[in-house]
């Protein structure tokens, strides 16, 4: 049984603050987890409690702690830990809102994820195994976000990702070894090239280009540079965010300050995806615009995965909305963005149930936390997007997954071709 609850302002990777939340069971067993912040967050997410206050430009997460050491730990102390769906019941029944905005989802995640560790830890299981049991063997094809634009980098670049995809690879160690080999590669073509090989906030290069679709020349340069076919060895994923660029009639490229009509946009996507080897684009449109991505799904769905992220926002009610209104293929499952770790296992449920593909995903500001790492291997789900090869708050997440592939050994199997239903050879 949970004796105690306590809570901890923390930093994530932009040094921003963030909650930790650490449970105690009565047998002296103890885990933490911290949760991660998003830059382009979608409007329909749970609720991020902040301070407001003039400390930490307004982004303190106190309010958060203090609803921890107290309210949650109230709700919790005295109940059994080893039932995620009761321990999050009992956090939402204390919260008493639709999106978690009395306590906060921060501090809400925290501590449904603090307590399933310590359940783990108590039965002496491995995170993922406590979660999936043994039926959970499946290691994700990692989407690495090698070039970074949108709201997570300074440069000129509009579209948010540009990543790469390893699903030619046999296992997921060698999928990193393809995923760091192109990465490296990339740099080195920026270098020589004269372009900027900072990063940005998920890791990945964030150069000024004289187009987005330059972007896509690029990975397919550093692909074939690093010695493997673009398409059968390494596919290429965006992630559009176009919500960041939704106006009252239209879409406006924020940085080059250009406007475009909703169909020239779904165009755009169409002629990209016939000259380069993407398979999966996530928020193509905007997150209210459920029609929008039906057509687009109806135009592109039967061989490029459309993901709803900002769409979705993990929440199994939007996302079975999108099911009846097929408005996309995939889900992008974050989370923070609902709140609580059962819910977020019953979204990728719910879309794997339906034919979804789903993915495991970081937010841009992250911890040391590697959660979601054991979540795509326990629930089989396929894919996991956790940044560049780079960076631990990025890497940290992948390393988690070198390490669980070699635990499960034999029974470990790479989800490759087969990242997402009807997919694979
Ligand atoms: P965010 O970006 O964490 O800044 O929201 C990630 C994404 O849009 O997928
Ligand atoms: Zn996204």
């Amino acid at each position: 049984t949970i004796q105690k609850v306590c809570g901890r302002q923390i930093f994530d990777s932009r040094g921003t603050p963030t909650v930790e939340a650490c449970v105690t069971l009565s047998d002296g067993t103890c885990a933490a987890a911290s949760v991660p912040s998003g830059a382009s967050t979608g409007m329909f997410e749970a609720c991020e409690l902040r301070d407001c206050e003039k400390e930490f430009s307004g982004k303190g997460v106190y309010k958060a702690v203090n609803n921890v050491n107290t309210l949650l730990n109230d709700a919790l102390k005295g109940k059994p830990a080893c039932c995620p769906f009761g321990v999050d019941k009992a956090m939402q029944v204390a919260d008493g809102t639709e999106n978690k905005s009395a306590l906060g989802a921060n501090a809400i995640l925290a501590v449904s994820l603090a307590c399933a560790k310590a359940a783990a830890k108590a039965k002496g299981l491995e995170f993922y195994r406590y979660l999936g049991g043994v039926n959970g063997v499946t290691l994700p094809v990692p989407m690495m976000n090698i070039l970074n634009g949108g709201a997570h980098a300074s440069n000129n670049v509009d579209i948010q990702e540009f990543m790469i995809m390893p699903v030619g690879a046999k296992s997921f160690r060698q999928a990193m070894q393809m995923g760091v080999e192109t990465y490296v590669q990339l740099g080195k073509t920026l270098k020589e090239r004269g372009l900027s090989t900072t990063v940005g906030d998920e890791g990945g290069f964030a150069p000024n280009l004289d187009s987005d679709e330059t972007a896509l020349k690029l990975l397919v340069e550093a692909i074939e540079k690093a010695g493997y076919r673009p398409g059968q060895d390494i596919g290429i994923a965006m992630d559009a965010a176009a919500s960041e660029w939704f106006e009252k009639d239209g879409y406006r490229f924020p940085k080059k300050g250009e406007s475009i009509s909703k169909a020239a946009l779904m165009d755009y996507f169409e002629r990209l995806c016939g000259l380069y080897p993407i398979l999966s684009i996530e928020d193509p449109l905007s997150e209210e615009d459920f029609d929008g991505f039906s057509q687009i799904t109806r135009r592109l769905g039967k061989t490029v995965q459309i993901v709803g992220d900002d769409l979705f926002v993990t929440n199994p009610k939007r996302l079975q909305k999108g099911i009846d209104g097929q408005s996309a293929n995939a889900i992008l499952v974050k989370p923070n963005q609902i709140g609580t770790l059962s819910q977020t296992m019953e979204a990728v449920r719910l879309a794997k149930r339906n034919g979804y593909g789903a993915i495991l995903s970081h937010r841009s500001g992250e911890t040391e936390d590697t959660s979601i790492a054991d979540l795509a291997v326990a629930l089989n789900a396929g894919q996991i997007k956790t940044g560049a090869p780079a960076r631990t708050d990025r890497v940290c997440k992948y390393n988690r997954l070198l390490r669980i592939e070699q635990l499960l050994g034999e029974s470990a199997v790479y989800a490759g071709t087969f990242y997402a239903p009807g997919k694979g050879r």
